[in-house]
């Protein structure tokens, strides 16, 4: 029986015909060094290549030196990039999987420099965004010429290095958007003023590269549907703009996603996380593909096989553009075409380890499949000439990964968790309002922990004792971490409830409630949404800048959006200090100064953790091999725990 049989079929982009419709998404992988393409990078791409992707579109490359980044980004802006992409390419051309580069210039969406100074971020006008707050210089005509020209010599240089095709990032609010968008190009020459005008950018682009790379090469562009800021262009001037473009037959394919640079709104959207649902993009993509003659590729958040084949058969898009669910699994396609879709490890859309990496310029990764980004490091498993006995204290994430592996190596593995179920820290995360998804990872870890031949032991507390009877030859210990208590002078008449306690509805609070973050991360934000969901009047004071500091910025940035919705107050830059009945103290931690917060019903802490040590600190004199790994060395998160495992 054929799995998928619609996403399992080929269909051709222009002149190149793909095995199946499933595509490994653009997207900036740091990866990459110097501008050019690292084995890293290329064993990145040949593992998802190997996990049956039809097609690759690498990320979005830069192409002049009025935005090249070459720290950053791969820079086509000389040949220096060919041989490094002709290596990727022949690579993934292996397994039959067709490559695409895609070229980028964020115009005035500037904050990178080369060397921490501001650099200076050119556009068609002087309109600066909500995002990154510069007022850009306007772009001379010569310049727009260079920068077309520049565009059509970044294709031919793919073309030399064996790419398949191109496509022309012309969404998300960027330089090309800049130009299509008329509050954001006000010029006066050929290049502004009527649709057409603003359109010429992206057209002779379009026009210079095909004159260069001929016919068979594929040229696409990548649009949004809708920028879906309310600032930007929506989905009517985006309908107008693609019959445009496909009428004068400039491109092979539309790529449709939904979201824009510009705005914080905008920009939760290039990065969908939980909250924002599924296949958020698919309107946009349906109505494109309708009143367009070329293939129409959806992307966003598309995490199951079903909801793909649903898309391809249902004709809302002709190709499915998918990035974090094959950072999560590499073997995606694989898997969902030979029947074994209940293994694939599904993408839980928490942006921790693949945005939040490159946000902070680290190679991608996951935070469920820690090998990615690092599969020259991980990639494959050696299995071991001798097997051990090796008993895992801990069901968490790091306790189930390091027995996954170690068991997947060979060796003979029994895990122990003293609860009914495994899932640690991450069965408490997916408690919270909306982040029920969160759970997968737990899920998708003890799926992966039962096709192991290692042997799980619930509602088993494991001491010294048992320890050395059970005489592995390595103990791991992954116990986890607890609750940490305000050492604070707190009055016995405030009335006082820990964040664990509202997540696990073990407590009521009074309807005004005032919860004092000290860490910044999700257990403050979920606990003030939770009590706002259900009447409360929530004080959120938070020890950091914002609300959700230490989490990754466009999570944090959704999360703050649902907790203003709800009403939610919130304090930065304040350090729990002590209270007096209803009334809790709060000091200023840049200024020192008071802060008080009257008639709170119940203060809410929210201070983080300890590890939890206490086993490991019992066997202080054991002489076997023992290991501790993830939060019993110290409270971090789920990252952490499974990349120690
Ligand atoms: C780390 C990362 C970097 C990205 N960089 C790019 C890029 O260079 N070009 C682009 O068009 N989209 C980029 N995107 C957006 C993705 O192509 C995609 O639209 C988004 O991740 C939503 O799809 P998904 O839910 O399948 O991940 C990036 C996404 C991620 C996660
Ligand atoms: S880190 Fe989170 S969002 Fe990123 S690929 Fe992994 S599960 Fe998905």
């Amino acid at each position: 029986m054929k799995h998928f049989p619609n996403l399992f079929s080929s269909a051709s982009l222009g002149k190149v015909i793909l095995k199946n419709r499933l595509i490994f998404g653009p997207h900036a992988t740091s990866l990459g060094c110097d501008g050019k393409v690292t084995e890293e990078l290329i064993a990145y791409h040949e593992a998802r290549a190997r996990g049956g992707a039809g097609l690759i579109i690498l990320e979005g490359a830069t192409i002049h030196e009025t935005y090249a980044y070459p720290e950053q980004f791969i820079y086509l802006g000389s040949d220096k990039c060919i041989p490094g992409i002709k290596k990727l390419t022949d690579r993934c051309h292996q397994y039959d999987c067709r490559v695409i580069g895609q070229l980028f210039h964020a115009g005035r969406a500037v904050r990178i420099s080369l060397d921490g100074s501001q650099s200076v971020a050119w556009a068609p006008s002087e309109i600066p965004d909500e995002r990154y707050r510069i007022v850009p210089k306007e772009m001379p005509r010569e310049m727009i010429y260079e920068i077309i020209e520049a565009y059509s010599e970044a294709a031919l240089r793919l073309q030399k290095a064996g790419c398949d095709g191109v496509e022309v990032l012309a969404g998300m609010g960027y330089l090309v958007a800049q130009f299509m968008n008329p509050s954001t190009n006000q010029r006066k020459d050929e290049f502004g003023g009527s649709f057409e005008n603003r359109l010429r950018f992206l057209s002779e682009i379009l026009i210079k590269t095909r004159a260069k790379v001929g016919g068979e090469f594929v040229i696409g562009i990548r649009v949004s549907g809708d920028e879906l800021d309310g600032l930007g262009l929506d989905a009517n001037d985006m309908l107008k703009i693609c019959k445009t473009i496909d009428d004068k037959q400039l491109v092979d394919y539309f790529n449709v996603i939904a979201s824009s640079s510009a705005t914080p709104f905008g920009w939760i959207r290039v990065f969908p996380p939980m909250e924002i649902k599924p296949l958020y993009a698919a309107p946009f993509a349906k109505e494109i593909r309708k009143n367009v003659s070329r293939p129409v590729i959806l992307g966003g958040r598309i995490n199951q096989p079903q909801e793909a084949e649903k898309i391809i058969s249902e004709g809302v898009a002709d190709f499915c553009a998918m990035v974090r669910p094959f950072i999560a699994d590499p073997e995606f396609a694989i898997k969902a075409e030979s029947g074994n879709s209940e293994h694939i490890r599904a993408c839980v859309a928490c942006n921790q380890a693949c945005v939040g990496h490159r946000l902070a310029h680290f190679p991608v990764s996951c935070i469920q499949y820690p090998e990615s980004g690092r599969e020259q490091i991980y990639g494959e498993l050696e299995l071991v000439k001798k097997a051990q006995k090796v008993m895992v204290v801990g069901g968490g994430p790091a306790g189930m990964k390091a027995a996954i592996v170690a068991a997947n190596r060979g060796h003979s593995v029994e895990i122990f968790e003293k609860s009914a179920q495994l899932g640690g820290q991450v069965l408490l995360a997916q408690q919270l309002p909306g982040r029920e998804e969160f759970g997968g990872v737990a899920t998708n870890l003890a799926h992966e922990l039962q096709a192991t031949t290692a042997i799980t032991h619930l509602n088993q507390e494991v001491t010294a004792q048992t320890i050395t009877e059970f005489a592995a030859d390595v103990v791991i210990i992954a116990t986890g971490s607890v609750a940490r208590k305000a050492d604070l002078d707190l009055d016995e008449k405030t009335d006082i409830v820990y964040a664990h306690d509202i997540i696990e509805n073990n407590k009521k609070t009074a309807n005004s409630v005032v919860v004092a973050d000290w860490r910044c991360d999700w257990v403050g934000l979920g606990v003030a949404e939770k009590l706002a969901q259900q009447g409360c009047h929530v004080r959120l004071v938070v020890n950091g800048f914002v609300a959700g500091e230490q989490i990754q910025s466009i999570v944090r940035d959704a999360w703050i959006a649902k907790l203003h919705r709800l009403g939610v107050e919130i304090t930065s830059f304040a350090r729990l200090f002590g209270s007096v009945e209803n009334s809790v103290f709060f000091q200023h931690i840049s200024s020192h100064e008071p802060l008080v917060f009257e008639d709170v019903g119940t203060l809410v802490i929210a201070h983080g953790y300890y590890s939890n040590s206490s086993l490991m600190d019992s066997l202080k004199t054991f002489n076997g091999h023992l290991v501790s790994i993830g939060d019993c060395v110290q409270p971090r998160s789920v990252e952490e725990a499974v990349l120690e495992g």
